[in-house]
């Protein structure tokens, strides 16, 4: 069975042109986007990797010998439709920088430490009721040279897998209280105030493991009034 989806970018997304976020001046197009219309092979797959996650693929503490430097956190959800049927069976994978602020990448000239014990990459299929968790630690802030004095709040990257390829969405994950978040270009490309905050987990005593780790609550709604903003605007 194959499902069509729609083309373009729903109203909670951030447009492709958003001059205060620099990239966006080079990367967006100029001219107006030509509608290729789905094929069966798009619409039917690929989905990748749903077979070979394991649990652990989820703890990114315990993925080497020791455990990660930084403050240890859950962070968890539901992935849900508009209206509020779970969405079972999706890959989320997520990506981040460390504790200190700094990504296992060769492009970040960020002068923060590395951290031999995390990677700062993670993945898990939602369950039969849409949910979904991870361990890890709090990303730190760090600089990204878009303007004068430049931070980034402290962000986990999102992306989720449906049924096929072009089910992937990607967004980006905050967290309250942050003091970066109002100077944020990325956040701020989101054209609505409401939908920005929709970006923005909230704390979670039920999440909160006692004695262990904090707990973060980020759910994720695919589209209608309550749609989680996504930077790729086709769905
Ligand atoms: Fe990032």
């Amino acid at each position: 069975m194959t499902t069509e989806y729609p083309l373009g970018a729903l109203a909670a997304d951030p447009p492709y042109l958003h001059p205060d976020y620099v990239a966006t001046r080079t990367r967006s197009p100029q001219k107006p986007l030509i509608v290729i219309p789905h094929t069966l092979s798009e619409l039917s797959g690929p989905v990748y990797g749903h077979e070979s996650v394991r649990p652990s693929d989820s703890d990114l503490t315990r993925q080497h010998t020791g455990e990660p430097l930084g403050e240890r956190i859950i962070v968890g959800g539901r992935v849900t439709d508009e209206d509020g049927r779970p969405i079972p069976n999706t890959l989320i994978e997520i990506w981040q920088a460390n504790a200190a602020g700094r990504y296992i990448h060769a492009g970040d000239r960020h002068p923060a430490p590395l951290d031999p014990n995390f990677t700062g990459a993670g993945r898990c299929v939602t369950d039969a009721d849409g949910r979904y968790r991870f361990v890890t630690v709090k990303p730190g802030a760090y600089p990204w040279k878009n303007h004068a004095n430049a931070w980034r709040p402290a962000h986990i990257h999102f992306s989720l897998f449906g049924a096929s390829f072009l089910t992937r969405l990607v967004t980006q994950m905050y967290f309250p209280g942050d003091p970066l978040i109002p100077l944020d270009p990325i956040l701020n490309a989101v054209p609505d105030m409401a939908a920005r905050q929709r970006l923005v987990a909230a704390f979670d005593l039920a999440t909160t493991d006692p004695e262990w780790a904090l707990g973060y609550r980020f759910d994720i709604v695919l589209r209608g009034r309550a749609a989680t903003p996504f930077e790729e605007p086709w769905r």
